[in-house]
């Protein structure tokens, strides 16, 4: 009897406490955490004014360096937010789009076409050595692309389908190849912009090419330009030549995080470099389109080297004359006398 009257006693004075809240809030700082858990869970606004206040913190005693007394970066919460935000949001949605945007060109008005039938008559566009390194460069672009997006999107995109095990061992493999591989991209875009600078020089024929690239698209129709258009010149200097300098800079400030940077250059660095790669990404399918399935016959350029003649006079007609002309030599160097630049097709 004694213990039921205990008992009821006991239960009737926490249901009053809980009813009273947990009181007034206490003068030690580690009570008053607790009582501020218990009277707001999830509130950690102390903690986090505690992060913000500047104060050094506890690994002085330890390692000694730049950043080393912040246990807890606060920026570091602001990145997230903007990482799993408006860039995942926004990035997701652009190459989506962009990809919807191809495929709808191509169901709608197919392949940009010739007007003439092929000569059978091959000009010499790209040396042995420029296709090495756009195949190069092509190759460990899309190597480092599908890693990003695998590091990037893989945890809302990836993970619910193939779980944690599988999921670990590919972001593993794609953060040591996207690490790995990165160099061997800036070496090979570098030496892209050098080769290639002198025919990617912006000509007065060029405007034709960008008021007109409409009609390129939906009539196939035939602009004159030089040995590269107007559209390729963009992508030379907006994508391989911008782009590249800002992904390599970025990229390199991650990749080496031994120079003293702070987490707070970090964040930045990584901002800039996952928009250009998704900018970069997106114009990429733009190129990739026109250099396979998009324009015909013109795939077989990079891949063997040789275009055909009447490709040439339909999509790069200024090229094309001053190459029969002999006013400049073809890709690959001066014309053997009596053997010139071009292949007949067997
Ligand atoms: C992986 C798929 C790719 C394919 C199938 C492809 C295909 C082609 C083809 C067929 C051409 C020759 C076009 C012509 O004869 O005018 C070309 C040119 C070129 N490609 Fe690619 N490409 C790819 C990726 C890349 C990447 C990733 C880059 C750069 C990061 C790149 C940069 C270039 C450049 C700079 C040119 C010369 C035209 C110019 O100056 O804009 N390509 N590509």
């Amino acid at each position: 009897m004694r213990l039921l009257f205990l008992l009821l006693s006991l239960t009737l004075a926490g249901a009053a406490l809980a009813q009273q809240g947990p009181g007034p809030m206490p003068e030690d700082p580690v009570k008053a955490l607790q009582h501020r858990q218990a009277a707001q869970p999830g509130n950690n606004n102390e903690a986090w004014r505690e992060v913000r206040s500047g104060d050094p913190k506890y690994t002085t005693t330890t390692v000694r360096g730049r950043e080393t007394e912040v246990a807890i970066q606060s920026w570091g919460d602001t990145w997230r937010r903007i990482r799993n935000g408006p860039m995942m949001f926004y990035g997701g949605w652009l190459l989506v789009l962009v990809i919807a945007a191809i495929l709808g060109l191509y169901m709608w008005k197919g392949p940009v076409k010739l007007h003439e039938p092929l000569s059978g008559r091959k000009m010499r566009r790209f040396t042995a050595f420029e296709m090495t390194v756009h195949w190069t460069t092509a190759i460990s672009f899309c190597l480092l692309g599908i890693s990003g997006l695998i590091m990037f999107f893989g945890k809302n995109v990836l993970l619910p389908v193939m779980g944690y095990t599988l999921f670990a061992l590919l972001t593993q493999l794609s953060k040591n190849l996207h690490n790995f591989i990165a160099p061997l991209f800036i070496v090979s875009v570098a030496v892209m912009v050098i080769i290639w600078l002198r025919d990617n020089v912006l000509r007065s024929y060029d405007w034709q090419w960008f008021r007109r690239a409409w009609a390129f698209f939906l009539r196939s129709e035939h602009i004159p330009s030089g040995r590269f258009n107007g559209g390729e010149k963009a992508w030379f200097w907006g994508g391989v030549l911008l782009l590249s300098i800002i992904m390599s800079t970025s990229g390199l400030v991650l990749l080496f995080p031994n120079f003293d940077q702070t987490r707070w250059t970090m964040q930045h660095a990584w901002i800039w470099h996952v928009t250009a790669a998704l900018l970069y990404i997106a114009a990429a399918f733009g190129h990739i389109y026109m250099g396979t399935i998009g324009v015909e016959n013109t795939y077989g350029n990079m891949r063997h080297g040789y275009c055909d003649e009447t490709w040439a006079k339909e999509h790069h007609e200024i090229w094309y004359r001053e190459v029969k002309s002999g006013r400049r030599e073809p890709a690959g160097g001066a014309v053997p006398a009596g053997a010139p630049h071009m292949k007949e097709d067997a």
